[in-house]
């Protein structure tokens, strides 16, 4: 390749020697030397007119009296002149009767006076070219003879000679200063185009007005055209994929080995998919409530590889090898859990501080003030750093896909990059992006923006969160940001910001394994110690300020008051698994919830059936999913949410299509399940209503909606969330291995 390229650069430079140096042959050398004769000739007659007419009066007085010897001696005497060669007289009849000593012998009177044409100036004789002027010696007006002056010409041949030299050689020195000049401007010119090509490959062209153009200004009018034609080939592609994949834990495994050549994957999240634990001392493994960790564990089960996450249960330790890792799931191992450690005063100053209590309350709009403190920074600066080298021990090549999972780790993406610089790393932010002004408020914004940007994708659940991120970066971050296609660039890293909804696994694990909807029902109707005929709603989050159990309290009070014919006939039961109880804010909302729920039911309950039931403890999945199929209405009231997969979850354990949504318009699934009741939980009266208006839904209703949403989810699963982010990682992979190939040409 390095030879073609020398080549090519020294035909660029001989090629225009070449074309001079035969300009120089067929055309300008003839020229020149025409041009000089035509000049000199023209000065040789001023010349000779001159000297005819400084003779001409001596002439006249001794041509009468015939003395030839004075004559001659007067012709001699004109011979002083140093190109003047010879001088002759002519008389009228064509005698040359008066001459110089050297007069030529080829030249005679008749043939000079004859000829008139202008050929005759210029003879060739055989000492060399001569030219020749003949003057008429008029006395009163009558011609009394000719003067006949003869110039030596050969100075023209050697000025001519030496002119043709100079000529070549300037020409020479021209043609290399050309040549030099194309090989250049042709270098400058194809390093342009590369670095636009390029740029345009990286997605880049909209120029802020502080950074110099990417794109060479020749190139402008093609970057448009051309960013285009990619932006079409890729929207029809990815709606090529996204109308013709069914995605499945299969489609999954194929496209990663397909798009991504089979790298193994690696997943890090702050939380663990499997936590075991000492419950009266044996081990016991649970799941935890972690929407996280509901969408990612089947991805992981599809795709293999290594999850790598803090090992936060009591009895972690006892159960993993030398290397700190787990095969997982418990019953059915498919891939590595690679456990991180962490001291107490670490795990306060990172997960509890900097995580929860200064970035959590940051991105949710719940009216809860983040707390930022600089010990906290500092061991969250120190865990990112212990996990992006977990990464790196982890990588078995130096280009992985590593799935980057939440807030926990904003600065790792930039660490693993640093060491990796090959590397594959999709970052899913889960929870919501704040507008600029709200981000603003960490002291440490650049430094995490810089962090998540060392990601090839970053993904959020909606559009809106994308778009508070991008203007995030552009108001705190020098970069380059190309909102059409969703990409930043910053030093040479791109980063493709786009939204990947998340959701859960379809079909359901439980599907076709769980009894029927009556009988479940029936089962938790028992346990409830509720009638069969009681109406029943749900609610299930972890216990936190963001998720709206207050206001769904509110609400269910509320309706109460304004439908007292229900009192003892519904019941809500809310699941509120015990969450980040360290923290002295998820403190004040459990006794809050639990103050809340007493007051509720002990103005409410009638027939010694509560209106409503608080359980504040931790469920395992499959429990869950049998109090959503027992519900006639689930209510998700999230004040802020980036999903909320428990609506999702709701509706894919509904296989009987029945049971009503109620969804918070503050979540992230509102956009996508436009069949559930969809309330603002801020208001009271829209919230109450709408749940009153569940219950009593036409079943023929619930199932239109229910249906509907059901496909949604089913088409619109985690595979599909995940498949899209890997899929969208090798285009991006496709266009910078395209741009070093061309860099490399
Ligand atoms: C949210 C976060 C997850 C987190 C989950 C549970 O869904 O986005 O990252 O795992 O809450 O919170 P926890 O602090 O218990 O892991």
């Amino acid at each position: 390749m390095r030879g073609f390229r020398s080549l090519k650069l020294s035909l660029r430079f001989v090629v225009p020697l070449v074309v001079a140096l035969g300009l120089l042959a067929y055309a300008v050398v003839p020229l020149v030397d025409k041009l000089t004769l035509r000049w000199s000739v023209r000065d040789m007659d001023a010349r000779s007119q001159l000297i005819s007419s400084t003779l001409k009066d001596p002439l006249l007085e001794l041509l009468p009296l015939g003395d030839r010897q004075k004559i001659n001696r007067l012709l001699q005497r004109a011979l002083q002149d140093e190109r003047l060669l010879a001088v002759g007289f002519c008389n009228n009849e064509k005698e040359l009767v008066y001459r110089t000593r050297a007069f030529p012998a080829d030249i005679n009177c008749s043939s000079a006076m004859d000829n008139t044409s202008k050929s005759l100036h210029v003879i060739n004789l055989p000492q060399g070219p001569v030219h020749v002027a003949i003057n008429a010696i008029n006395q009163d007006g009558t011609q009394i003879g000719s003067l006949v002056l003869v110039h030596d010409m050969s100075y023209i041949v050697r000025r001519s000679a030496d002119t043709r030299k100079y000529v070549i050689l300037l020409f020479i020195v021209l043609g290399v200063v050309v040549s030099m000049i194309t090989v250049f401007v042709a270098h400058l010119s194809w390093q342009g185009w590369m670095e636009g090509v390029r740029a345009m490959l990286r997605g880049e062209g909209i120029i802020k007005p502080f950074t110099q153009p990417a794109v060479a200004s020749e190139l402008q009018p093609l970057v448009g055209d051309l960013k285009t034609l990619l932006r079409s080939m890729d929207a029809e592609r990815r709606l090529a994929d996204d109308s013709t994949i069914t995605w499945s834990p299969d489609t999954l495994r194929r496209l990663l080995h397909k798009q991504l050549t089979g790298e193994k994957v690696i997943v890090v999240s702050n939380r663990e998919p499997y936590i075991h634990s000492k419950v009266d001392g044996t081990i016991q493994v649970h799941r935890p409530a972690s929407g996280l960790v509901t969408a990612v564990e089947p991805v992981m089960r599809a795709c293999s590889g290594t999850w790598i996450a803090h090992g936060s249960g009591t009895a972690d330790r006892e159960t993993v090898d030398e290397h700190d890792r787990v095969m997982v799931p418990p019953q059915k191992p498919e891939y590595n859990l690679r456990r991180i450690w962490m001291t107490k005063e670490e795990e306060k100053g990172y997960y509890y501080g900097f995580a929860n209590e200064g970035l959590w309350p940051l991105c949710h709009n719940a009216h809860v003030r983040p707390v930022f403190r600089t010990s906290d920074w500092e061991q969250y600066v120190k865990i990112n750093q212990r996990f992006a080298d977990a990464v790196v021990a982890e990588a078995d090549s130096d280009n992985p896909v590593v799935l980057v999972q939440d807030y926990h780790f904003a600065l790792l993406p930039g660490m693993v990059r640093n060491v990796l610089p090959k590397a594959t790393i999709i970052t899913f932010w889960h929870i919501p992006w704040p507008n600029p002004e709200s981000f603003g408020i960490c002291p440490w914004r650049e430094i995490l923006l810089k962090g998540m940007l060392g990601s090839t994708i970053l993904g959020f659940h909606t559009p809106y969160h994308c778009k508070n991120f991008l203007e995030t970066v552009d108001r705190y971050l020098e970069t380059r940001i190309e909102h059409e296609s969703s990409t930043i660039s910053r030093r040479g890293q791109l980063t493709m910001v786009e939204s990947y909804p998340i959701s859960i696994q379809w079909p359901p694990p439980w599907l076709g394994k769980t009894p029927p909807v009556e009988q479940v029902r029936e089962e938790i109707m028992v346990s409830l110690g509720l009638p069969l005929d009681h109406l029943l709603g749900v609610g299930v989050d972890r216990m936190d300020y963001t998720k709206g159990i207050p206001e769904r309290f509110t609400a269910v009070e509320r309706m109460l008051e304004l439908h007292p014919e229900l009192v003892g006939r519904f019941t809500f039961v809310q699941i509120a698994a015990p969450s980040r109880s360290a923290l002295e804010e998820y403190q004040a909302l459990e006794t809050r919830v639990r103050t809340m729920a007493e007051r509720i039911n002990a103005r409410f309950t009638s027939n010694g059936y509560p209106p409503i039931i608080l359980k504040s403890e931790h469920h395992e999945p499959e429990e869950v999913n049998r109090y959503f199929r027992a519900a006639q209405v689930c209510m998700v009231t999230s004040l802020h949410d980036g999903m909320n997969l428990v609506a999702k979850e709701f509706v894919a354990s509904r296989d009987d299509e029945r049971g009503v949504l109620i969804l918070s318009q503050f979540t992230g699934a509102a956009h996508e399940l436009h069949e559930a009741l969809v309330v603002n939980p801020y208001h009271v009266e829209q919230t109450a209503e709408a749940l009153y208006q569940a219950l009593f839904m036409p079943e023929y209703e619930q199932q239109e909606r229910m249906r509907s949403m059901r496909a949604l989810v089913r088409d619109f699963n985690v595979y599909r969330w995940a498949g899209r982010m890997l899929l969208d990682a090798a285009r991006v992979r496709q266009r910078e291995k395209l741009a070093t190939r061309i860099a490399n040409n």
